[in-house]
């Protein structure tokens, strides 16, 4: 995992101040989550903590919060910048009952939950970069990074890990992100409330989450759909052993990536980094 920058600055500004949960719980009434907070200052990382605390035990709709992240975990062994006061950092514990093998759509449900959430602050309807990135205006503003545990028959936990970028200015990011990052605030022109994100985000994912339990991811894929912005693009899928090069469909009923082949095949990816290239 690289380490911060050492002249890595942070938007800490008269206006930031820590969250409250009990602004956050004030009038939430979810059927599932946020039954319990653990709230931290600074954490190497939400999701390892969520880990510890579900590995002991802790309930579902467990939501482990910090205001920074020291060492902040994104996909495929990323860093996930983190500073103090401005963005939401947040892990959700769940146990789901899904079969192992049918853990991604925890991820693909979170996306649709983020993106719903999103689109109530912004003035731009967010899209999503298959699996887990929520992508505004073309840059991204989120991105969901989940950890199972299973067994041979079930999921035992699956720690779902949100960071957003709200409040985090142009300025403050650091030059390696300013590119291809945005925030709610940037693309509103605004701050915005952390309480009422939070509070929105855990409405719409305890929704989206209670679906995927009652009628299965069917019932949410058409909503995910909605949001793909690589369909019909040429794609390069890179995997762990090979790399592809097609033409996005969509998703299929279980939640992975249909690619039209140039030789008229199709192939499902299930885990994999996408990138547009040029027709
Ligand atoms: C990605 O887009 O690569 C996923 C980013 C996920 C970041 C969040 S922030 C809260 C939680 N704790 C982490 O260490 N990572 C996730």
């Amino acid at each position: 995992m690289p380490p911060l920058e050492p002249n890595y600055c942070c938007a800490v500004t008269p206006e930031t101040r820590p969250l409250s949960i009990r602004e956050v719980e004030d009038g939430l009434a979810p059927k599932l989550l946020a039954t319990r907070f653990h709230y931290f200052e600074s954490l190497d990382s939400t999701n390892h903590y969520g880990r510890l605390l579900a590995e002991r035990g802790e309930p579902q709709g467990t939501i482990v919060i910090a205001e920074m992240q020291t060492l902040g975990r994104g996909r495929l062994g990323r860093h996930w910048v983190s500073p103090p006061y401005v963005n939401l950092y947040c892990s959700v514990i769940l146990r789901p009952t899904l079969a192992p093998a049918d853990a991604p759509r925890i991820t693909l449900t979170a996306a649709v939950a983020l993106a719903d959430a999103i689109e109530r602050f912004g003035p731009i309807a967010p899209t999503i970069k298959w699996p887990n990135d929520i992508l505004a205006g073309g840059k991204k503003i989120a991105g969901v990074l989940t950890e199972a545990a299973s067994n041979s028959q079930r999921v035992e936990f699956v720690v779902l890990g949100i960071g957003v970028n709200l409040n985090f200015s142009l300025e403050a990011m650091p030059p390696e992100i300013r590119e291809r990052a945005t925030s709610l605030s940037i693309l509103a022109g605004r701050n915005v409330s952390r309480e009422a994100f939070l509070q929105r985000l855990i409405h719409d994912l305890d929704r989206c989450y209670a679906i995927l339990e009652e009628r299965g991811f069917a019932a949410l894929a058409p909503r995910w759909d909605e949001r793909f912005d690589l369909r019909g693009r040429r794609v390069r899928v890179e995997m762990t052993d090979r790399a592809i090069i097609g033409r996005a469909v969509g998703l299929d009923a279980d939640g992975a990536l249909i690619i039209a082949l140039a030789d008229g095949g199709r192939q499902r990816i299930v885990a994999g980094d996408v990138i547009p290239v040029e027709e």
